[in-house]
Parts: C-alpha cells; sequence; structure tokens
C-alpha cells in the first residue's frame, strides 16, 4: 500500500496529454491502480486521474456514493444527484466519451489537484463512456447527472485539461469555504 502525492494545477504532468495503456494486464498497471485506491481513500474524493499522481497514463479510478452521501457533502453548491444507488469504484483504462445529445448542466466541481476550490462547470448531461477494465475486459457504460460529471472531469485530465480551463463564468470560481458559507 502506498499514499501517492498528488500533482497540483501548475505541475507539467497536468498539462500534457497522457499515454495509451499498451497492457491493462502488466503488474505495472495493477499496482499503480492499488496505489491510486488507496490514495483516493486516504483523502475521500470521489474519482483521481493518473495524471494526478505523476504518471501520464489514460486511466481513471472514480465512484459515486449513494445520493445521500453526495447531496450531503454538496448541499450547500446546490449539486444534485440523480443516481440514487450511487456507482461503484470503477477502473477505467484506456476511456472514450461520447455525448448522447447537447444537453449540458452546470454545477460546481472541485478537484484534488486544485485544492480548496470549487467553481461552476458545464458537462453533458448524458454520456456513454467506453474503456477497459484492469482485466483488460471492455467497458461501456451510459452516464447521467454526477455520475456523467465525474467521468468527464476525470478524462479531461488525461487531455491535460483542468476544471477552471473548462469555466465560461469566473465570478463562480472561489475557496469551498466562503461559497459553502454563501449559499448556506
Ligand atoms: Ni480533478
Amino acid at each position: 500500500m502506498a499514499i501517492l502525492k498528488i500533482a497540483r494545477m501548475g505541475h507539467p504532468v497536468l498539462r500534457r496529454k497522457a499515454d495509451p495503456i499498451a497492457d491493462p494486464l502488466s503488474p505495472e498497471i495493477a499496482k499503480l491502480v492499488a496505489d491510486m485506491l488507496d490514495t483516493l481513500d486516504d483523502i475521500g474524493g470521489v474519482g483521481l486521474a493518473a495524471p494526478q499522481v505523476h504518471v501520464p497514463l489514460r486511466l481513471v479510478i472514480f465512484h459515486v456514493p449513494p445520493a445521500r452521501a453526495v447531496a450531503e457533502r454538496y448541499k450547500d453548491a446546490g449539486l444534485e444527484d440523480d443516481d440514487d444507488a450511487g456507482v461503484p469504484m470503477t477502473v477505467l483504462i484506456n476511456p472514450e466519451i461520447e455525448a448522447v445529445g447537447d444537453e449540458v448542466e452546470r454545477s460546481y466541481e472541485s478537484c484534488l489537484s486544485v485544492p480548496d476550490m470549487m467553481g461552476e462547470v458545464a458537462r453533458y448531461s448524458h454520456i456513454i463512456y467506453r474503456g477497459q477494465d484492469l482485466n483488460g475486459n471492455a467497458i461501456e457504460c451510459t452516464a447521467t447527472g454526477f455520475h456523467a460529471r465525474v467521468v468527464q472531469h476525470e478524462c479531461d485530465h488525461l487531455d491535460g485539461i483542468l476544471y477552471p480551463q473548462r469555466m465560461t463564468d469566473l465570478s463562480t470560481f472561489g475557496y469551498n469555504e466562503e461559497i459553502r458559507k454563501s449559499c448556506g
């Protein structure tokens, strides 16, 4: 078990396009995923992309806690979840995202690489994502709402994009503590 150091906004590893993973079954990938799971569990976030732990490979992990937990955590930011049952921890290798329709929704996001901050980002409401799991099996899944948002946020990391770069209204960008205070 290892808790990995998180790269913060400004580090070059967060700005480059990550490389595809040739062999999802390799021991190096298994170790990386185990350490990323430990790291995310230790920090208590919902998702983590390999570049955030200084590894420029196309791999993300994420989960969506049951609706109540998400609503509780983000209640003051107006974030609502429509994925009641939540999504278990998922390892997604070489992911691709396809938007279903043009509908977007705006909501607050935060990122472990941009600590203590949050801001409003528009994301597709409905997507299909594809990739591979740790056994090399194909994954194909449709996602809506918070689930879709998390996947889009994490996959952006693989293309060197952090959520502030997606923001169109920088007046919504600020410290968690201040925004939660003013919304509460
Ligand atoms: Ni992030």
